[in-house]
Formats: structure tokens, C-alpha cells, sequence
């Protein structure tokens, strides 16, 4: 094989096959075609080094290539942790096609409830370095990678085929290129997103006049409607599931655009109530008006009130086949709850969440809807059933309306202070992220160009997310279910995020993330059980961070140096540093960088 590699060998027993891992030269230059003229430098890519045999000095590896399970107790070998064999370069532990096979015959195939998360037992899942696919390349940088990708990342011609005349993605010799398409907006996301802001404002305004600026993209196919909305800084959360429309998630993600894998069958979704001003379905191939509208009320329990539905498909504007029937049990399922039908022009109907509680009260004694049983709000959505009823909001909640962006960064939840939060410590939470931030860039000692798609794995009051703001980054905070549930808090702050359980695999591909953060992550799950083990989460966030990708640990000094000794198994390189936490203590810091190596 190419000779430009650096490499040592290992015998793989098992195959007998001499399998190699080595680490890839990454030479900062330039890409000569003329696509891109003088932007050229906009981003890395990798030139294959000619030197045919290893240097001295350069670190060899002893990692094996051997297909391996998770065993209790676990144990990582010797010459270092295992390498998956390369057919697994898109393993998604939760979404493994071949276990939801196995559970077929038990699940609601009416309901797509496998579309959703099924995690295999543990000993069936891999406990191997998931490798890239051939032909890997450092992503494309940010603002860039929105119109190109890598081909050879997303080696997946589906959706090209399949989409290419709806102008979703093309194929352009070693790159995929998005025009900026969807199945309902052929002529570009820009000019629908402009649409849709005249039908919220009577022409006279776009969606962020319209008071939008917070979004869920259901059924999101590449992402573009997320990608042009950034011109109005609106975030999206934008989710598919993964299905026949193979890797929507991973071209949006490879593009530097925030998405995860979700689907919408028998569970909520993983995001707080009332966190989003427009949940919108273009074509999303979600069945809206069956099981008496129940996925209607999900839609109604995260939208914000006065928050918008917009509904993009067929049954919005044709009358042939079954659409006007269709339609008919929409608009009876909408007035239902209340909602009114708001404007309809071209193929989309905009449906506006109203909060009139005298009307939900009318209706439920009508029995046209129910009333929940109040919940504990401090319940994070996960693993939750759908409710097919209609919460009744709190008259506290109606009366605050949340100030526009970027103010809204700065918004304090009262919700924060029935968990020891005040203003106070609020604001200062806010402030020592922006001085950590600060000190993260130096440290880090990267072009800010290189980090895109960040992750904080443990976001608490979303303070890291706000000091990143002014950077072209997007952060997905996460907050564990086990945790004190501020992912509300962190929404009325803009922001989005999702909640999590890191005793299992993160619903996105390989090499998505530039960027993790784990702040106290590792101590919070030190006395869990098997499953979120310290090298357990490893495993998992070296699974989600791309090559030469950036993870940021900082915890107690003795999780610290378990994961300093054991990170060269993982082919992370590793530095020590230490800062000042929020009580002043200094507090070690891993930076971690994961080495771009591959199988050859
Ligand atoms: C690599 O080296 C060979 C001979 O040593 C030479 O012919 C070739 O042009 C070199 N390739 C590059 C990319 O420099
Ligand atoms: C892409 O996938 C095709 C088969 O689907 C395979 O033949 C080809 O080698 C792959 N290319 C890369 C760069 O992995
Ligand atoms: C939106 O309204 C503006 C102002 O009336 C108009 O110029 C523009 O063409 C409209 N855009 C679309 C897509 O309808
Ligand atoms: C748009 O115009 C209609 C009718 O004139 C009016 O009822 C509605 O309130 C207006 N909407 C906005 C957002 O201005
Ligand atoms: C809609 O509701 C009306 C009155 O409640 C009912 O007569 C009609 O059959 C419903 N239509 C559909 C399509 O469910
Ligand atoms: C609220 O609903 C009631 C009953 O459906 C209706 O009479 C009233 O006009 C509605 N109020 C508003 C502000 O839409
Ligand atoms: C999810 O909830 C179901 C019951 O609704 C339960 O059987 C299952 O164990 C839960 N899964 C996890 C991972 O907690
Ligand atoms: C959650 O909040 C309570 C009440 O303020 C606090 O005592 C507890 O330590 C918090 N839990 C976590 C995991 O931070």
C-alpha cells in the first residue's frame, strides 16, 4: 500500500492478515483545483508524504485490528485499545441496523418505532477504536463546508440519486456539493426561508421579525433550511432518523450544521417543553394526522406559545388521492389543541400554537382532546412515552416573553433557582466561562477556522456555549438525565441541546465533533455502573471526535490521571495544564487531541 505512511505492523491472529495502523502526515497546504480560487486556504487537506518507511521519532503503534465486544469486567490490551475492522467505520452503537433486525417482530412497525434508539446489550456492543473510512480527509472548513464536502467521508450515493432533481446534494469529482435545495424549496432554502417570513409578518418582515429564533427541523433531510437560517441567526436543532434516506444527519454534520439522529414513533424527543418558537416539516414523511394526532402533541408540548407550525407537503395544497381527507384531520386535530391555522400560501400551511386556555378547557369537555395530569417539568424527556394530551400552561410562563437575540444569551430561568441558582451565581457562572474560553484558544493552539461543530457534554448553565457565541461554531449541550435538569434554562437562552445518558452511545456518527468538552463529566458517572465506566466514555467520545479533533477534560486529579495513563491506548495525544475552577482552586486540564491514523 501507498508508501506514505508511517507505520507498524501487528499480526492479527485471528484473520492472519497483516493489518496496519498508521498514523496519516497532515501537511497544512492547499487544494489546487480551481473551485474554490483564492479561498484556497480555507481549509486542510492531506498530501500523502513521501517517505516509503518509518522515520525515527515518529510514535508506531501496536494496535490491532480485531473485531471486539464489550467484556465485564472490561479490559484494554496491552499493546492498546483494539481497532475495529474497517467495515464498522459508520458504527452507531444505538441504531445498529442489524440488532433492530433482531427486535422486528417486537416493535410497532405502524408506529416506525424502529427508527428510534435501541442500545444493545452491553456485551454486544464494540469495544474497538472506530477507524475512518478510506480515503478520509480533514473536514472542509466552515463556511465553506456548507455548499462542499469531502465525497470520500460521506462515501454514500443514495441520497444523490435519489434526491439529486430536488437539488438536495450533487456529486462534483472528489467533493458532494449542496445547492442549497429541499423537496420544497428546489429553488433554494433562501428564497423559502424569505417566504415564510412574508407569510408570518404580511410582507412586511422575515422570521426574526416574526419573533423566531429558535427552530426544530423535523425530518431535515441535509440541513439546508438550518444552513441559510444562520444568515438570520436563528438556531436550528434539526433531527431524521437514520432510514432509507441513508445519512442525512451525517452530510448535515459533515457540512458543520447541528443535527442529531432522532426520530418521531413512540417516545418523546429528547429536548425540554416549550423550548422552540417554529417546529417545521418540509416533506418530512412523518404521518402527522394518524394515532389521533399524537405526534401533533409532542409538536404542541416543545413549541413555545404563539410558536409556529409550519407544514410544508402535499395535503397542504393538493386535492388529488387521499390529501383533502388527510388535510380534513388535520385541521381537526390542530383546532383540537387550539392551534390556528395561521396563513396557507403555495404549498405550505402555518399553523400558530395559541394559548387560549378557556379554549383547551372547551375542547376537552368535548372531549375533543385531553388534559395532561400535571408532570414534574423537572423530568427530563428521556425515554418517555408520548402523551396524547395537552398541557395547560403556567400563567407565569405565558407572561414572560423572552428578549430577541443576542440578549436572550444572557437570560436567567426561574426555574434555576429551585436548584441553589441564583442571578447572582448565574452571572458568574456566564463570566468564568468567558475568561475559561479565553484560556481554552490559547491552550488549544489551533486556527479557530478548525472547530466547527462543538459539544458540551455536561453543559450545566450552558456558560461554554455562551462564550463561544461570538465564534462560527455551534454547540450541542448536552445535559445528563441524571443530572439537575437545566436544559430548559439553556434553551431560553437560545441555545440547543439535548439531554443525554452517557452510560450510553451518543445518537450521531463517527467523527461528527471538533471539539468535546467535559467539564466534571467523569466524576459525575465515577460510581455508575458497567456501561459508563471512565473508559467507557472514552471509547464513546473517541467514536464521536473526528481526527485530530480537540477534547477538553477537566475533573479531580485522580480521574485525571487514569485518563492521562491510559489516553496513548486510545491514540490520543495528550498535555497537561492546569486552571483556576470557579471556586478559585486550581484544577487539572487535559487537552486531548486524537491522532489521524488509519488501517492500511
Ligand atoms: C515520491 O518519490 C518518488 C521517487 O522517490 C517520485 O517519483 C515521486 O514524484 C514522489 N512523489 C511526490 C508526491 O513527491
Ligand atoms: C465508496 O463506496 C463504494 C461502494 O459503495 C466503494 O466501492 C468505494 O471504494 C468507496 N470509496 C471510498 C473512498 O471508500
Ligand atoms: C417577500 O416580500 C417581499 C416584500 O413584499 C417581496 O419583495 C419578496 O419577493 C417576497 N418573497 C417571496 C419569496 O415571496
Ligand atoms: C396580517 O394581516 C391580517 C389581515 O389583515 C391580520 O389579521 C394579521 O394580524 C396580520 N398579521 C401580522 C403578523 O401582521
Ligand atoms: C372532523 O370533525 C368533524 C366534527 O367534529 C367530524 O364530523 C368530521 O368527521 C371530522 N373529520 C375527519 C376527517 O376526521
Ligand atoms: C379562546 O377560545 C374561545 C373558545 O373557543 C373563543 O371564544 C375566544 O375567542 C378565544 N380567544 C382568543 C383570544 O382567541
Ligand atoms: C426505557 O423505558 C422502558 C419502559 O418504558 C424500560 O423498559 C427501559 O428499560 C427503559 N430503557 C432505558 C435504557 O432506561
Ligand atoms: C441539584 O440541585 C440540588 C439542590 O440545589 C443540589 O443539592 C445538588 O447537588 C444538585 N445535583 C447535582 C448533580 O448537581
Amino acid at each position: 500500500m501507498g508508501g506514505y505512511l508511517w507505520s507498524s505492523s501487528a499480526f492479527d491472529s485471528k484473520s492472519g492478515q497483516v493489518i496496519l495502523v498508521a498514523l496519516l502526515v497532515m501537511i497544512a497546504s492547499f487544494y489546487t483545483g480551481t473551485l474554490f480560487g483564492s479561498n484556497s486556504s480555507l481549509y486542510v487537506s492531506q498530501l500523502p508524504s513521501n517517505s516509503s518507511s518509518s522515520s525515527p521519532g515518529i510514535p508506531t503503534f501496536t494496535n490491532e485490528v480485531v473485531l471486539s465486544y464489550r467484556t465485564k469486567p472490561l479490559s484494554i490490551p496491552e499493546a492498546g485499545m483494539n481497532i475495529c475492522p474497517l467495515m464498522f467505520n459508520e458504527y452507531i452503537p444505538c441504531h445498529d441496523i442489524s440488532y433492530v433486525k433482531e427486535l422486528l417482530p417486537k416493535l410497532d412497525l405502524s408506529r416506525r418505532e424502529e427508527l428510534q434508539r435501541h442500545c444493545a446489550p452491553l456485551e454486544r456492543r464494540l469495544f474497538c477504536l472506530v477507524p475512518p473510512p478510506d480515503d478520509y480527509k480533514i473536514p472542509i472548513r466552515w463556511p465553506t463546508s456548507r455548499d462542499y464536502v469531502w465525497r470520500s467521508n460521506v462515501n454514500h450515493t443514495h441520497l444523490a440519486e435519489v434526491k439529486g432533481g430536488q437539488n438536495w446534494v450533487h456529486e462534483k469529482n472528489q467533493l458532494w456539493w449542496f445547492p442549497g435545495g429541499g423537496t420544497h424549496f428546489k429553488h433554494g432554502a433562501s428564497e423559502y426561508i424569505q417566504r415564510l417570513g412574508n407569510m408570518t409578518t404580511n410582507d412586511s418582515g422575515d422570521l426574526r421579525s416574526a419573533g423566531v429564533f429558535q427552530v426544530l427541523d423535523v425530518g431535515c433531510g441535509v440541513a439546508s433550511f438550518s444552513a441559510y437560517l444562520l444568515d438570520l441567526n436563528i438556531q436550528t436543532m434539526s433531527f431524521a432518523p437514520k432510514d432509507g434516506h441513508e445519512n442525512q444527519i451525517q452530510f448535515a454534520l459533515e457540512r458543520g450544521i447541528g443535527a442529531m439522529i432522532a426520530a418521531l414513533a413512540t417516545k418523546q424527543l429528547p429536548y425540554p417543553s416549550s423550548s422552540f418558537e417554529m417546529v417545521h416539516c418540509s416533506r418530512c414523511r412523518v404521518d402527522w394526522h394518524e394515532n389521533d394526532g399524537i405526534l401533533l402533541k409532542e409538536v404542541n408540548r416543545l413549541l413555545r406559545s404563539n410558536g409556529y407550525f409550519v407544514y410544508s407537503a402535499p395535503p397542504a395544497y393538493r386535492k388529488d388521492k387521499d390529501y383533502p381527507l388527510i388535510w380534513n384531520k388535520l385541521m381537526n386535530l390542530t383546532s383540537g389543541m387550539c392551534w390556528k391555522l395561521f396563513a396557507q400560501k403555495v404549498q405550505t400551511a402555518i399553523w400558530i400554537k395559541q394559548e387560549n386556555q378557556s379554549c383547551l378547557l372547551h375542547n376537552a369537555e368535548q372531549k375533543l382532546i385531553h388534559i395532561c395530569d400535571s408532570v414534574d417539568d423537572s423530568n427530563p424527556s428521556w425515554n418517555t412515552s408520548l402523551r396524547n394530551c395537552v398541557t395547560l400552561s403556567k400563567a407565569q410562563v405565558e407572561s414572560h416573553k423572552l428578549p430577541p437575540k443576542p440578549q436572550r444569551l444572557s437570560e436567567y430561568s426561574e426555574s434555576l433557582s429551585s436548584i441553589g441558582i441564583n442571578q447572582k451565581k448565574f452571572i458568574s457562572n456566564t463570566l468564568f466561562w468567558q475568561d475559561q474560553v479565553r484560556q481554552y484558544w490559547r491552550l488549544m493552539n489551533v486556527d479557530e477556522t478548525e472547530v466547527r461543530n462543538v459539544m458540551d457534554m455536561n453543559a450545566f448553565c450552558g456558560g461554554f456555549a455562551v462564550a463561544l457565541s461570538t465564534w462560527p461554531v455551534w454547540v450541542m449541550n448536552i445535559v445528563p438525565i441524571s443530572m439537575n435538569n437545566t436544559l430548559s434554562a439553556i434553551y431560553n437562552r437560545g441555545l440547543i441541546g439535548a439531554f443525554h445518558d452517557w452510560c450510553e452511545p451518543f445518537s450521531t456518527y463517527p467523527r461528527s465533533y471538533d471539539l468535546l468538552h467535559a467539564n466534571h463529566l467523569f466524576s459525575h458517572y465515577k460510581n455508575r455502573e458497567e456501561g459508563c465506566l471512565l473508559e467507557d466514555i472514552m471509547l464513546e467520545m473517541d467514536r464521536v471526535i473526528r481526527p485530530q479533533g480537540i477534547i477538553i477534560i477537566r475533573d479531580e486529579e485522580l480521574i485525571i490521571s487514569r485518563i492521562r495513563a491510559i489516553a496513548p491506548k486510545f491514540l490520543w495525544d495528550v498535555e497537561s495544564h492546569s486552571l483556576e475552577n470557579e471556586q478559585k482552586k486550581t484544577e487539572p486540564v487535559l487537552i486531548c487531541r486524537k491522532k489521524f491514523w488509519a488501517i492500511v
